[in-house]
């Protein structure tokens, strides 16, 4: 090591005529002082006037009491709040006058019809999925919306006065109502002609079955069963009851189902939802479930 490092030339960058260096020296590496290449420095001087530009027109510095609003008067919040207001003119224009048409119309005319479904596939985003799936595909005891079965009825009425009573809702006067007896725990039928009945349903829902047990189910059917069910088990929609001769089940077709809905009965339980929703989100539901069915 030379005892004045800093003047010892290690690179030929420092001999004469070189950039020189900056006098920093680290085990005997030195530092260059070459210039900023010039391209570099013209972008670096054109960044700090667009910055400078950039301050004066647009929102910048904060302050105390807010920030800078610039000379432009720009705000991505008033941007914001003026795009919400342009989507709600632009949704509910077409969509007046639909709490004061008959619910029957609003299908035939397919600006408000389309403009109501799409506010009712959003509302059912948020009120109705948690039962009926996002799909409105159902799941045990919660009906499919899909498929045009209807339990209590597909048409826009029918769809308009399930949503608003709701489905055997205590608190609602109106609720759709109906209750299918508990045919066993209530002693009504014996578990053998709940079993006999069990193969009944089966035949007339075209699976697998025994034909003698079914033969002597029919008989129970007629008897116990079609005053709801109807005789050839075709379903009624002032009871509620379903039809039971489709293979489309709320509570499942096989045996065990079968047996457990036929010994126990089932009451699905639906809220009522003009404690909720306006009478307009009603009526874009009902629009959107009419939608989705088929409207039968
Ligand atoms: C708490 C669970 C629950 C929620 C939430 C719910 N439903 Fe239901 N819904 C049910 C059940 C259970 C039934 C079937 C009742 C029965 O067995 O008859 C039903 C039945 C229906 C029916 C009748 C179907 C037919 O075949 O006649 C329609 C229509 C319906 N729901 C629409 C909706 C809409 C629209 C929403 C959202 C506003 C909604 N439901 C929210 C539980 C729910
Ligand atoms: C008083 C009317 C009534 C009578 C009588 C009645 N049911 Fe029902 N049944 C209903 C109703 C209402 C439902 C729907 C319950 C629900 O949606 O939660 C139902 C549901 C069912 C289901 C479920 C269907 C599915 O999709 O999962 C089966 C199966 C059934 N009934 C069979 C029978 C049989 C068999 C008898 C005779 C032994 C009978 N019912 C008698 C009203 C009745």
């Amino acid at each position: 090591m030379s005892p004045e490092p800093t003047k010892t030339p290690t690179h030929s960058g420092s001999d004469a005529g070189g950039p020189g260096t900056t006098g920093h020296e680290w085990d005997g590496i030195q530092e260059l002082n070459n210039p900023l290449p010039r391209w570099w420095l013209w972008i670096f001087y054109a960044c700090i006037a667009f910055a400078l530009v950039w301050m004066v027109l647009y929102p910048a510095w904060p302050t105390p009491g807010g920030n800078t609003k610039g000379t432009l008067g720009y705000s991505s919040r008033a941007d914001v709040e003026q795009q919400m207001k342009d989507l709600e003119v632009a949704r509910a224009a077409p969509l007046k006058g639909l709490e004061q048409m008959a619910l029957a119309d609003i299908p035939k005319n397919p600006a408000i019809m389309a403009a109501a479904v799409e506010g009712g596939r959003s509302a059912f985003k948020v009120h109705c999925i948690q039962c009926h799936g996002t799909g409105a595909a159902g799941g045990k005891g919660y009906p499919n919306l899909n498929d045009d079965d209807w339990i209590w009825g597909g048409s826009m009425e029918e769809i308009h006065a399930t949503l608003v009573n709701g489905i055997r809702y205590h608190g609602n006067d109106n609720t759709r109502q109906s209750m299918m007896p508990a045919f066993g725990r209530d002693g009504l039928l014996t578990p053998a002609q709940i079993a006999d009945v069990v193969e009944h349903v089966r035949a007339i829902s075209r699976q697998e079955h025994n034909q003698a047990m079914a033969a002597r189910g029919a008989q129970t059917f007629a008897e116990q069963c079609s005053s709801c069910h109807g005789l050839a088990g075709e379903g009624n929609k002032t009871f509620g009851a379903p039809r039971l001769s489709d293979g489309i089940w709320l509570y499942g077709g096989d045996r065990a189902s079968l047996t457990a809905t036929i010994t126990n009965a089932r009451a699905g339980v639906m809220p009522a939802w003009n404690e909720r929703l306006s009478e307009a989100t009603i009526r874009k539901l009902t629009a959107y479930v009419h939608s989705l069915g088929g409207g039968e």
